[in-house]
């Protein structure tokens, strides 16, 4: 019979990592033998406060451990005047400086927060273990000997491989004009910047900071068509310091992508102008979360980016011209790693910017991160995730198998190309509803919590007036249009009600739906109706392309990416047939998914390798070369969908019946053969 007793078991949470060890063994040490990544810069020395954890009491029946603070070492003198002279929250302790005595839980607490909730209060906070790559080591190095003669930064290498395992350190060139000043600034105490991207990547020392410098940060930003968005983290706790937006200054040169790159092929200078324009909004930007942060901008190490092919490649200096057209070619689709000046962006001289890589020609690295953040490729179920803007990418897919592709919507969701369509902002129509009896409609505008039909609506208005209908609205409208009967599922407005309410009113050979009378007038033409039907109808055909592909004939959870995901309301998306059928409770907006995946990249390098390994796994499906888009297309333009039935939405809402008018007519199934070429034109044309 074995007479030894068994080591302690020590449990680290959030990771639920586990094992063994020798009673006296510090917990920073367990923490590392088993790759729990607990922040320390001073080396243990008790001084820089970073590695703290918390014990958690207590009998943890599913692991077998009971808990106690009676398992750990009392505090001993370095910690205690840690304590009196820092300060220690209640309850943590500086993991160097304790050892394990019992079996332990240990919980190592993650600042990183996002807070998910966007639009719905259900959504959960979610936490993001970290694990940076860059690591700050402060050392003490040897002061120079005539005897041995080796060389300061020889020397700082040494010890840094001595204290901290660091081999085969490379330095990024720049120091070496600088290293000898830095050490002898602070009697030899020196803090190295190490990045480390991978545990096989050869360590890099990109900064060095005299004495102790007990600060680093990152940026995660997410360059969109319209807005640029960022976060400033701190490496060494995860806390999210400042985040912030600004608007794309490359909408001078084009609203949309393809305007974008249209002005890259008309003009010689186009390309290096707009990737000026990118880089200084980022460099902005980045003032910007620094001066709300208190954060000096050369105290950041690290940057992810996200951005669509498009954005990718201008904000890269690359010419996107390829992407204008098929077969969409990428100059690089891969990850890249470049030192963050090379590109311009001022930041540490040293510091190191990673991107995420992009799916294909149309479904970039914002789409990644979105892949990365929402993990459709790490659950059973089946999920449906999509972005929408002037060009959708969509998801779809589970642990088995993910399959991506993206559908040129156009840009009606984002209310151009719609009579009274605007952008989002105050005194836009954001929320409709249209009495079934009356057809008189009631709205809400963005900037004013109260309906139309409420008092005080008008004067709470005055300020912005109600200026237009933005695109989440628009869903909602059309939508309400054809639960009330105003539009027949063709999408044609029923001019015979014209006789019942004035709001519905001829123009030209079509009918309108009159929202607001004033100035200005706010309508509803057939022509925005038909714009609509053709972006959601591309939508659903490049989500049912994806269905089938996947062999599925529906999804278990649909998650709308993007700010105008977080502005629709599911059930409307889902009566006008934006989105397949699928129970409502897992419906869900999850806002700027694609900068939660930087924030994600930035934060943990693991999670890097894996959404490169999972971009690799992706199948790119290319819409527009599906023989069955056409059909599907057509099927989808109907409201909500001429074949495919909803049958989670009719428990929640009562679509009408199917009402055939004059236009309609002619037509066995519900198409007039005129409408039907029609259809097929758009068919063709949103194929490109
Ligand atoms: Fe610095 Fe523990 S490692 S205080």
């Amino acid at each position: 019979m074995n007479s030894e007793a068994p080591q302690p078991l020590v449990l680290f949470m959030p990771s639920g990592k586990r094992g063994h060890f020798p009673i006296g063994t510090p917990v920073l040490d367990a923490a590392r033998s088993l790759g729990v990544y607990v922040e320390s810069v001073c080396g243990g020395r008790a001084t820089c406060g970073r590695c703290q954890i918390e014990i958690q009491e207590g009998n943890f029946a599913k692991h077998k451990i009971v808990s106690s603070l009676d398992h750990i070492s009392s505090k001993g003198p370095k910690e205690e005047r840690y304590e009196r002279v820092r300060g220690l929250p209640e309850g943590r302790r500086l993991s160097c400086s304790c050892t394990v005595q019992g079996d332990l839980v240990v919980d190592v607490p993650q600042d990183t927060v996002i807070n998910a909730q966007v639009v719905r209060k259900a959504a959960t906070d979610r936490v993001i273990e970290r694990n940076p790559s860059v690591q700050m080591c402060y050392v003490e190095v040897d002061e120079p000997d005539m005897h041995k003669p080796l060389g300061d930064l020889d020397r700082l290498k040494a010890v840094l491989e001595k204290d901290w395992g660091w081999k085969d350190l490379q330095v990024a060139p720049y120091l070496l004009t600088e290293v000898q000043k830095i050490l002898r600034k602070e009697g030899w105490g020196v803090t190295a910047a190490i990045y480390r991207d991978a545990e096989s990547a050869r360590p890099l020392m990109i900064a060095l900071y005299p004495g102790l410098k007990n600060e680093a940060y990152g940026i995660a930003c997410d360059i969109g068509s319209t807005t640029i968005a960022m976060h400033l983290v701190s490496l060494l706790s995860g806390r999210i310091v400042a985040s912030s937006g600004t608007s794309n200054p490359q909408i001078r040169f084009g609203e949309d992508l393809m305007s974008r790159v249209s002005y890259v092929m008309m003009n010689p200078d186009g390309r290096e102008a707009m990737t000026k324009a990118v880089r200084e909004a980022v460099n902005t930007l980045i003032g910007k979360v620094c001066e709300e942060g208190g954060v000096d901008r050369h105290d950041i190490l690290d940057a992810v980016f996200v951005a669509n092919p498009i954005m990718h490649h201008l904000f890269l200096g690359i010419d996107p011209t390829e992407l204008g057209q098929a077969p969409f070619a990428l100059a690089v689709s891969s990850a890249l790693q470049l030192w963050a000046h090379e590109i311009d962006i001022d930041i540490n001289r040293g510091a190191r910017l990673y991107t995420l890589p992009c799916i294909a020609g149309h479904v970039g690295a914002d789409a990644a991160g979105a892949t990365l953040s929402e993990g459709p490729y790490r659950q059973d179920k089946m999920m449906l995730l999509v972005d929408v803007g002037t060009n959708a990418e969509i998801i779809l897919g589970n642990r088995k198998r993910v399959v991506a592709a993206s559908s040129p919507t156009g840009p009606a969701f984002e209310g151009a190309e719609i009579s009274s369509g605007q952008r989002a902002a105050p005194g836009a129509i954001e929320r409709v509803r249209i009495d079934p009896e009356t057809l008189e409609p009631k709205y809400r505008i963005i900037g004013v919590d109260k309906w139309s039909d409420e008092p005080g609506f008008e004067e709470a208005a005055a300020a912005t007036g109600v200026t237009g209908i933005c695109g989440s609205a628009i869903i909602e409208i059309i939508a309400e249009m054809y639960l009330t009967g105003i539009i027949s599922e063709n999408g044609v407005v029923d001019g015979a009600l014209s006789a019942r309410s004035p709001r519905i009113f001829q123009s030209g050979r079509t009918y309108s739906y009159l929202l607001r009378d004033g100035e200005p007038k706010i309508t509803v033409t057939q022509n925005d109706v038909r714009a609509i039907q053709l972006g959601k109808a591309a939508l659903y055909a490049g989500v049912k392309l994806l269905m089938e592909k996947q062999g599925i004939e529906h999804v278990d959870m649909i998650r709308f990416a993007g700010a105008f995901g977080s502005f629709i309301d599911p059930k409307y998306a889902m009566v006008l047939g934006l989105i397949p059928d699928c129970d409502l409770a897992e419906v869900k907006a999850v806002g700027n998914a694609a900068g939660t995946g930087a924030l994600m990249a930035l934060l943990n390098r693991d999670h890097r390798r894996d959404i490169e390994q999972t971009v690799r796994k992706v199948e790119k499906i290319e819409t527009a070369l599906e023989p069955s888009f056409q059909r599907i297309f057509i099927d989808a333009m109907a409201i909500p969908n001429k074949v495919d039935a909803f049958p989670h939405l009719s428990t929640v809402v009562t679509l009408p019946e199917r009402k055939v008018l004059a236009e309609d007519e002619g037509n066995g199934e519900g198409h007039h053969p005129r409408r039907r070429s029609r259809e097929e034109r758009a068919a063709r044309r949103q194929r490109g």
